[in-house]
């Protein structure tokens, strides 16, 4: 399944809430660095990724029950990550409460909360909407 650029913000915003992910500070504007699979107003799947400074906050990856198992989820974070390097960010950052095993086979590392640099601290999702429990990971991108 092809993977593209800019979902329609209602059906991106009802996969996420379906898998139970923040949504609250998500606008219109977000998703156009929102990456998505199938119909765009109704994706089988999404990631998006915001920038901050020199780097990027992954988030919102959310692929539908029926569509898991498939390699989806990896194909969607392969083209955020080369978004993310096209962009030249130098690092991704990510914030997830129950997929660090699933992160940390596709080469992410969990680091403290603490490490966190100052623009990643400053999203919202990392000083309001995640959890205290979730997990801060990180992956260097390569020139
Ligand atoms: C995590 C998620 C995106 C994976 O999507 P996917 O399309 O099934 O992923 P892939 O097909 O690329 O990978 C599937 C593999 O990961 C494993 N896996 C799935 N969810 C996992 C998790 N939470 N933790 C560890 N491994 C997981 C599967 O068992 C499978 O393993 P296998 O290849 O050995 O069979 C999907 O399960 C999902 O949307 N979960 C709910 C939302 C969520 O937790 N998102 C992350 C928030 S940051």
């Amino acid at each position: 399944m092809e993977i593209r650029r800019h979902p329609q913000a209602p059906g991106a915003l009802a996969l996420l809430a379906a898998c139970a992910l923040p949504v609250a500070d998500l606008d219109v504007a977000h998703f156009a660095d929102f990456f998505f699979s199938g119909d765009p107003a109704a994706p089988t799947g999404v990631v998006g990724l915001e920038f901050a400074g020199d780097v990027a906050l992954l988030r919102s990856l959310a692929v539908a029950a029926a569509a898991r198992g498939q390699g989806l989820g990896a194909r969607l974070v392969a083209a955020a990550e080369a978004h993310a390097r096209a962009r030249r960010a130098t690092a991704i950052y990510l914030l997830t409460d129950g997929a660090a095993d699933w992160f940390a086979a596709r080469g992410y590392r969990a680091i403290a909360r603490g490490a966190a640099p100052p623009s990643i601290r400053a999203t919202r999702q990392f000083a309001a909407l995640c959890p205290a429990s979730a997990v801060l990971m990180v992956k260097p991108l390569a020139g």
